[in-house]
């Protein structure tokens, strides 16, 4: 049997509780023993952590945020923070570290793997999808959810008023999770960090839509959802520009940190759920500096090299049909 141990780190997603749940009991059912360390990396080098055990992760797994917390923790790219970690790791006994998070998450993996001899193996847990190896990562589906319901809203408002409103997503510098909402919340217009070249052609582009959501709608109210990080100025710079050319009124809404937040949908509650078995499956099989992911239904393990510097394309038909509906739509 082995010793494991897990923390989350990075931005916290919906999703990482039952990534936990399913970490602790699959172990359990190895006759090994889990501890979860708080706040990330940040734990692991403080040795703040606690045991993890069914009776600890029962009723978890409908709970958003993390149990564990989650923390950044810059100062891990030292070799002294790494060979600290190693030292706590086999204070403990610890044969396998899983590592729940993004890709800075995973760079701290791979290091730590450089000064430690045991197993090093990540979840994907980020509601921003910018992790290669996996189709969705855990968080994702429920960040959609959260960000389509509050479009919905906002498009009851903006009907009522025949107004403009620009609506900010999450994503860091990757367009999945706006792409999606965009789509879902039947957007009129979207601006992705992967296919923005110009603020001159973006704004071209929405004046030409607006004119002809004008003609074809005898309707005002228009929804642009726009990743964040993408427009020079953000949001307000973007507002201003637009209000300048189309003479509409215009709101900014930036959704933040609710999108982090919530439930799980089931989606993640089973993407979680699966690639936390087969972590410890993994761990028995021997792997080591792995990520484990879902690709087409299938559980993949992708080397951590693969992953933490590769960037990830949108899905192809994802954008065919964007482009359709909203962007190019009277090109
Ligand atoms: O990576 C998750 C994420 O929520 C990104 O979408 C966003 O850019 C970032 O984290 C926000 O970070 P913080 O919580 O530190 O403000």
């Amino acid at each position: 049997t082995k010793n494991f141990a897990v923390l989350s780190s990075g931005g916290d997603a919906p999703g990482m509780n039952a990534a936990v749940r399913a970490v602790v009991l699959a172990c359990e059912r190895e006759g090994g023993q889990v501890i979860g360390y708080r706040y990330g990396y940040n734990g692991l080098l403080s040795q703040s952590c606690r045991n993890l055990n069914a009776k600890t992760v029962h009723n978890l797994i409908q709970q958003g945020g993390t149990v564990l917390h989650s923390g950044r923790c810059p100062e891990f790219k030292s070799e002294q923070s790494a060979k600290t970690a190693a030292a706590n790791l086999n204070e403990k006994a610890i044969d396998c570290l899983i590592v729940i998070g993004g890709d800075g998450s995973f760079r701290g993996a791979a290091h730590l793997s450089k000064y430690w001899s045991g197993q090093v193996i990540g979840l994907p847990g980020t509601i921003d999808n910018d992790i290669p190896g996996t189709d969705a990562t855990i968080g994702y589906y429920t960040a959609i959810e959260t960000a389509v319901t509050s479009i919905d809203k906002v498009r009851d408002t903006a009907d009522a008023f025949e107004r403009l409103f620009l609506v900010e997503v999450m994503g860091r510098h990757a367009g999945f999770l706006a792409l999606k909402a965009a789509i879902a919340s039947a957007s009129d217009y979207v601006i992705l960090p992967e296919l923005f070249e110009s603020e001159d052609k973006s704004l071209n582009e929405i004046e030409l839509q607006l004119h002809k959501h004008r003609k074809d709608v005898e309707h005002d109210s228009f929804i642009i959802v726009v990743a964040e990080n993408v427009w020079p100025g953000g949001l307000d710079a973007l507002s201003s520009s637009l209000a300048q050319r189309t003479g509409s009124e215009i709101r900014p809404v930036i959704l933040g940190h609710v999108q982090r937040g919530g439930s799980p949908v089931s989606q993640d509650r089973i993407l979680a759920t699966k690639l936390g078995c087969e972590a410890v499956q993994a761990a028995y099989d021997g792997d080591n500096c792995i990520m484990i992911g879902e690709q087409k239904g299938e559980l993949v393990r992708t080397p951590l090299s693969e992953v933490c510097d590769a960037s990830k394309p949108l899905t192809a038909s994802t954008v065919k049909t964007m482009k359709l509906l909203l962007n190019n739509r009277y090109a």
